[in-house]
């Protein structure tokens, strides 16, 4: 297995890049999937969900081609040839290794009228529902039922009808499943408390493009007027608005004081204005200007506490990071969450290496900036933003922290060490025996 190898305190210098966004790459990806032709996408991030999801799309007959560079920098474009599709199928031997292979309930049914989907299995932090896919698929005018770990969805006369449905709470992966069903509907479809999130609406847009009649992208209403059928079309990812606030968070936690750390490629709208305002607020000047985002070293850090929220407000998936800032500031903060109220894994590994967190409910307390300083160790990580958090923790904690389990990491942010590396940060991955290393629990 492969962990990284971090020695703390060293500086940010230069620039950092971000990479297409991965959570909007996966439903571009499955939109593909709705027409009958050659699809191109550009700006795919190369990360291990996009190869997983590739393997996903392939099960069913569809050709995708995906042959990434070693360069971090160049984007990268994914072509999907849905004209041969088939099995309207998705494994349970891929669907466990990502939950977000679920889209291909909405996208099988959108483009055939029937899908046989496994259910995902268990979630690193919690129980993580599908509910509200399979009761949208149901207000569609789906026949839904569950056999041997497997949804199996039929449209009676093989097209959906369309329909009302609302979703409670907001979902992401609801919405954009619902949305995937719904364009070529027979009738109308009104979906409401729909996610607002910058991935739904870019996804929603490549909709359009492929021929969707769709209103109220962004809003709490969309409405979709079904059509016959969708066209290949050439679109462009996103960039990624994790990693952004993620690099942000890096660059406060590793710039030296006066100077100035670059992070260019970003779609800094795309953090939404929570995230934006919190982070002024701890005092670490920022400055926006087009894809360049400008972040400056600073003595000290403000404490500031922050609750997480559907977007507009503050990104579950930036929590983790974020209580690593808090854990520098000049005193106490805490990180509430709403959306996962038990997303908190991190959290122990970060008191492996020296932090003063404390978990109340869906609250962690943070004690800011000690007598003592974080001290590097061996940590697990168990999902993809506690990974980042760890390695963000090992930037700043003094000596060498060991990040064991990457492989979480790798799902979600492209060639961190390569990127980090290069500016400045000295992070090795190394190879390691999973049943003898240290802080592995029997
Ligand atoms: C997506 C993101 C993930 C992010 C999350 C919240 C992808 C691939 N993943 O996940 O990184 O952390 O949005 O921004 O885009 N819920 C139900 N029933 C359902 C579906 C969801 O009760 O059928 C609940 C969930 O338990 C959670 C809330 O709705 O409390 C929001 O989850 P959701 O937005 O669906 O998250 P995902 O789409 O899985």
């Amino acid at each position: 297995m492969d962990k990284l190898v971090i020695q703390g305190g060293g500086a940010l210098q230069g620039t950092l890049h971000v990479g297409g966004s991965k959570n909007t790459a996966l439903p571009l990806m499955a939109a593909a999937v709705l027409a009958d032709g050659v699809t191109t996408i550009h700006n795919i991030p190369v990360l291990k969900d996009v190869a997983t999801f590739s393997n996903v799309i392939r099960v069913t007959g569809c050709t995708v081609d995906w042959a990434p560079d070693d360069d971090p920098d160049t984007p990268e474009t994914i072509t999907i040839d849905a004209s041969n599709i088939h099995h309207f199928e998705a494994p349970y031997d891929l669907v466990k290794q990502m939950r977000a292979s679920f889209y291909m309930l909405g996208a099988l049914l959108g483009r055939g009228g029937k899908a046989r989907v496994s259910l995902p299995g268990g979630c690193a932090w919690g129980p993580r529902p599908v509910d509200l896919h399979i009761k949208g698929m149901e207000a569609l005018g789906a026949r839904v039922r569950e056999e041997g770990g497997y949804v199996i969805a039929e449209a009676p006369g093989g097209r959906l009808d369309g329909g009302r449905m609302r979703f409670e709470p907001v979902s992401v992966g609801a919405t954009i499943n619902v949305l995937l069903a719904a364009v070529t509907a027979r009738g109308e479809s009104v979906l409401e408390n729909c996610a607002a999130e910058p991935d739904v609406v870019v996804f929603g847009e490549m909709l359009q493009a492929m021929g969707a009649q769709i209103d109220g992208l962004g809003t709490d209403t969309i409405t979709v007027q079904g059509v016959e059928k969708m066209s290949p079309v050439t679109f462009t990812n996103c960039p990624d608005r994790i990693e952004l606030g993620t690099y942000m968070i890096a660059a406060a936690l590793a710039t030296p004081p006066g100077e100035t750390f670059r992070i260019t490629g970003a779609q800094p709208e795309h953090l939404g204005p929570d995230f934006t305002e919190r982070f002024r607020e701890t005092g670490v000047p920022v400055r926006f200007d087009g894809d360049v985002v400008e972040v400056e070293g600073v003595e000290s850090i403000r404490p500031v506490s922050i609750e997480t929220a559907p977007f507009p407000g503050f990104a579950t998936d930036l929590q983790a990071q974020w209580t690593v800032l808090m854990t520098q500031a000049d005193g106490p903060s805490t990180v509430r969450d709403t959306v996962y109220t038990d997303r908190f894994k991190h959290v122990p590994e970060l008191r492996r290496l020296g932090a003063d967190l404390r978990v109340e409910g869906d609250t962690v307390h943070v004690g800011g900036k000690g007598e003592r300083p974080m001290s590097g160790a061996t940590v697990m990580s168990t999902d993809l933003r506690a990974s980042v958090s760890l390695v963000l923790a090992g930037m700043v904690a003094q000596g060498e922290t060991d990040v064991l389990r990457v492989y979480h990491l790798d799902r979600g942010y492209e060639r961190l060490e390569g990127k980090l590396q290069r500016a400045g940060i000295d992070v090795v991955r190394e190879t390691y025996d999973e049943a003898h290393a240290e802080g592995v629990a029997a």
